[in-house]
């Protein structure tokens, strides 16, 4: 998720049917990116929901938080590099060795986004330095980013001695940032996915083939955006994130035109962030605005859910959050026990009971 406008998708639908359907089942998780500042009555609230609604991962970020987060008072953390690259602060790392034992004995499973275009663009250490442009064009600071990809895989959990590369029964996937390059626009995208792949690789290589931790892409804007060619070739790379907002681009006929080319490059697709809008604004542009009536929203969430869900895709919601939603900025939310909240509900469940085109069974708890 990025502030701004999530354009809609220009892809026109083409009907192909779901081929290749594997046996197993979907699934779906959810976003919540100030996990690691949650105190422990909003952490037990969030498990306890995610749980409760058969929702298996969790993606969470590593950027320092404080304040209050929609709704929820934040512990708060300081960024993992947060004064100079290459000096660690592991304050939000010893918080997720934590976290993911609780997540763990709730059946979910963290996947973890070691960096956002978000903390680049708002200037952390990185964007300091190097801007939105030569952080992913020159040499240094991808050599720079690598190193702490590496620092967060080699991680040693505080209480279970092994680093975080070994620890598949509690980590889904990493991914080596949240929306890579998404501020830079479709043509930098597409003109830089070497970037992708080559931090992927770097992920790889200290994860090892047999890990069974997977690597992820961490999305773009809208699904042509967030699918990239290179990205579907790159060895290293397991499945490419899906982020979009735009409601063509939950149309179960054009999603399933993404799943043939995945399964042909013998890659996963993961639907990684959508949400309904709260406002009766246009679903990608949801900054504020006149709240839906609550029978609107709630077919739209059971609805898009569904058409992704029949795509084969399994699927991530921005955001489950343990507070009541009090509808500040951009706001797809849905607040546990909130009016939404049985409806995400069931449509988490109707995952679990649907196939999938991908197999993420040996992944999941
Ligand atoms: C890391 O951050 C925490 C929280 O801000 C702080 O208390 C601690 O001193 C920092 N550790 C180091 C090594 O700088
Ligand atoms: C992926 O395909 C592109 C051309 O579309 C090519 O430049 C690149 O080398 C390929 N990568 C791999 C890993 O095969």
């Amino acid at each position: 998720m990025r502030l701004g406008v999530k354009h809609l998708s220009a892809f026109a639908s083409v009907a192909l049917s779901l081929n290749g359907a594997s046996a197993a089942n979907s699934f779906a998780g959810s976003n919540l990116y100030y996990a690691a500042g949650l105190y422990p009555d909003a952490r037990a609230t969030l498990l306890d929901g995610l749980q409760s609604a058969g929702l298996k991962v969790l993606r969470v970020w590593l950027d320092g938080q404080s304040e209050t987060q929609k709704g929820t008072p934040i512990n708060p953390f300081p960024d993992l590099e947060p004064v100079t690259i290459g000096t660690y602060n592991d304050t939000v790392l010893d918080r997720l060795d934590d976290f993911m034992l609780d997540a763990h004995s709730h059946g979910i499973k963290l996947l973890i986004s070691m960096h956002s275009f978000n903390a680049l663009q708002a200037g952390d250490v990185y964007g300091q330095l190097y801007g939105t442009g030569y952080f992913y064009q020159n040499a240094t600071p991808q050599a720079q980013f690598d190193a702490r990809l590496e620092h967060v895989l080699n991680h040693v959990h505080t209480t279970l001695g092994k680093p975080w590369k070994e620890l598949s029964d509690y980590i889904f996937a990493f991914e080596a940032e949240n929306e890579a390059m998404i501020g830079k626009g479709q043509t930098y995208i597409q003109d830089n996915q070497a970037w992708q792949c080559d931090r992927a690789n770097t992920i790889k290589s200290v994860l090892g083939d047999n890990s069974g931790i997977l690597v992820v892409t961490g999305g773009e804007s809208w699904m042509s955006e967030s699918v990239q060619p290179d990205w579907l070739n790159c060895t290293s790379l397991d499945v490419i994130s899906i982020h979009s907002y735009g409601t063509g681009d939950f149309v179960t006929s054009s999603i399933q035109a993404y799943v043939q080319q995945a399964q042909q490059a013998g890659k996963k697709l993961l639907y990684e962030e959508w949400g309904a809008c709260y406002f009766d604004t246009e679903n990608n542009d949801c900054p504020s605005g006149t709240a839906l009536d609550t029978t609107t929203r709630n077919s739209n969430i059971q609805t898009w859910a569904a058409q992704i869900t029949a795509a084969g895709v399994p699927w991530f919601y921005w955001q489950v959050i343990p507070s009541a939603d009090p509808h500040d900025g951009e706001d797809y939310e849905i607040g546990i026990g909130d009016a939404s909240w049985s409806t995400l509900q069931a449509a988490s469940a109707a995952a679990l009971q649907a196939p999938a085109a991908f197999d993420f069974s040996g992944y999941l708890l």
